[in-house]
Parts: C-alpha cells; sequence; structure tokens
C-alpha cells in the first residue's frame, strides 16, 4: 500500500503514467480489480466533486465505500481525526480519503497508521491537493499536447489555494513555459520559480496565454477584516468574456470548482466555448481511478 499526499512526492514518470492510466479508463472502462475491498471518505470539510468522484471511482473497481459524516459520526462525541481512522483501520479497512482544513493533518495521519493501510489526500488545509492536480493536468493534456510551449494564468485568491499550490508544483514538473500568478499583492502567495511571473493586472496577466484558471475567494480561510469586497474583486479581477479575448482564441477556461459566478467569473466565460470546466468535474473520476489502483498496487 503506498500512501498519495503532495503532488511534489511524485516523480516527473509518475505523474505522466497516473495522466496516462486515467486516459485509458476513459478509453477502456475498468476491470473491477477491488473488489472485497472497502474504501472509507473520511471529509472534516465540505465537497462535492472530491468527495463524489472518489466515491464513484472506488464503486467502478469493484470496491465498497464508507461515507463518514462529521455530523452523524462519534467526531461529534469529541473522538479525533486519528482515532476514528484507527478504529476503521481495526474493521479492516485498507484505504483513506481524507479531507481536512488544517494544513498538515492528511499527513500526520498516514504517517501514524503506517503502510499496511494507504491515505490519500482528498485536500488538506492551504498546501495541497494533489488528485485536482492529476485531474487538471489531465485536462490540459487533452486539449494542449505540448506542456513545454505552454503559458498558464492562475487568477484569484492564490494564498489560501491547495489547488493553486499543487497545480502549480505539477505545471513546474511538466515543464510549461510560463505561470502567470494574477492577484491583488495580499493574495499573492509564495512560491517560487523560474517560470513564475506575478502580475497584479488582470489585462497584463491574460495576454497572449493558453490556459486561464480562475479561483474563489476562499472566504473560510481569510479572517474577516481581510476579505475583498465581492464587486470591487470582480471589478479587477472577474473573467469576463472582453477580458478572456486577451487570451489566445484558442485558450482554455478553468475552474476546479466550486464557483462563485459573478465574483470571479462570469455566466457567459463559465459556460462559454472555451470553458472545460465541467470536462475538469467528469476527469476527476478516471484520475481518481487511477490514483486509487496506484494505492492498491504498490
Ligand atoms: N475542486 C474541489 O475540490 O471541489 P470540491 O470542494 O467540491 O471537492
Amino acid at each position: 500500500m503506498q500512501h498519495f499526499i503532495d503532488i511534489n512526492s511524485l516523480t516527473r514518470a509518475e505523474l505522466l503514467s497516473l495522466m496516462q492510466q486515467a486516459q485509458d479508463f476513459i478509453v477502456h472502462p475498468p476491470k473491477p480489480v477491488l473488489q472485497n475491498q472497502f474504501v472509507a471518505n473520511l471529509f472534516f470539510e465540505p465537497s462535492t466533486r472530491t468527495r463524489c468522484s472518489f466515491e464513484i471511482a472506488a464503486k467502478k473497481l469493484g470496491a465498497q465505500v464508507i461515507n463518514i459524516d462529521k455530523h452523524s459520526s462519534s467526531l461529534q462525541k469529541g473522538e479525533t481525526p486519528l482515532d476514528t481512522a484507527l478504529n476503521l483501520r481495526a474493521m479492516g479497512i485498507k484505504l483513506f480519503v481524507i479531507r481536512h482544513h488544517d494544513n498538515g493533518v492528511v499527513a500526520q495521519i498516514a504517517s501514524a497508521l503506517g503502510h499496511d493501510c494507504a491515505v490519500i489526500n482528498a485536500g488538506c488545509g492551504t498546501q495541497q491537493h494533489p488528485s485536482q492536480a492529476v485531474l487538471d493536468m489531465l485536462t490540459i493534456q487533452q486539449h494542449k499536447k505540448d506542456f513545454s510551449s505552454l503559458t498558464v494564468s492562475i487568477i484569484g485568491d492564490m494564498i489560501n489555494s491547495r489547488v493553486t499550490h499543487s497545480d502549480v508544483a505539477a505545471l513546474q514538473m511538466l515543464g510549461v513555459k510560463e505561470i502567470r500568478l494574477i492577484a491583488p499583492q495580499p493574495l499573492q502567495p509564495n512560491i517560487q520559480g523560474t517560470s513564475i511571473k506575478t502580475f497584479t493586472d488582470l489585462n497584463s496577466g491574460l495576454q497572449n496565454v493558453d490556459v486561464v484558471m480562475a479561483l474563489r475567494l476562499q472566504k473560510e480561510r481569510m479572517h474577516k477584516n481581510d476579505l475583498p469586497n465581492q464587486n470591487d474583486f470582480f471589478a479587477t479581477f472577474g473573467l469576463t468574456t472582453q477580458r478572456l479575448q486577451l487570451a489566445k482564441p484558442d485558450a482554455i477556461v478553468m475552474h476546479p470548482g466550486p464557483m462563485n459566478r459573478g465574483v470571479e467569473i462570469t455566466d457567459a466565460v463559465a459556460d462559454g466555448q472555451q470553458s472545460v470546466i465541467l470536462q475538469q468535474a467528469a476527469n476527476g473520476v478516471p484520475a481518481r481511478m487511477a490514483i486509487l489502483m496506484r494505492c492498491f498496487s504498490a
């Protein structure tokens, strides 16, 4: 069994192999190789896409899925997430898909559980969402064959975005030409790299790019006083049809979800011809099948 915690723990070849396996699953439906296995979904923070796609992925592979709801489980009585996981492991569960709001908690649980079972990080704190990175890279690859020629712009609340931290690491690993981080100064993440450029002006950051990714303001991770005014944010950083015309004509528009329409993106862009947002959601299933297989077959 092998944990899947951090995109940086993969080699470039391993990331490409996961993307290839996911693409193969789209063409050839999987065999139920995880029959008689149980997968536990432990989500300590809300989720729609990640939780549901891991459940669908596990069931397509033949596994049975247990969803632990923090509101109706003994977590309500003060049990720690680790004790919950230890008890489920004692019942025979081998694979845990865990989301937690605090940085490092998923890695700590994985370390405590050891290697007779596997933990998948389904999004932890502000730093890591590795399965999102796999599905995002797969989506880009389906539209843009050569990563080395790509300029990718990410717009919005990146300092609080685990998607940004994982996706930038994956884009760097795949050798994209340029990554533009576009945000007001307080929302800029501290990410270094030769391919990274920061912008506080959206129009400059969108010029001639191949991929545009919008992000929501992650209010749940901001202090009340730091929250930007949503109307001001839209006026300065909202992705509109007019602004999208600054990108290349064949640029794709991505968003990991959930979207806040009218704040970081307009309806016309979210639902427009260049949007691949629902394709990202669809790719969540084969990408997560590939990740589940990797955890079991190590
Ligand atoms: N992209 C993403 O993690 O969405 P959910 O929070 O709905 O899982």
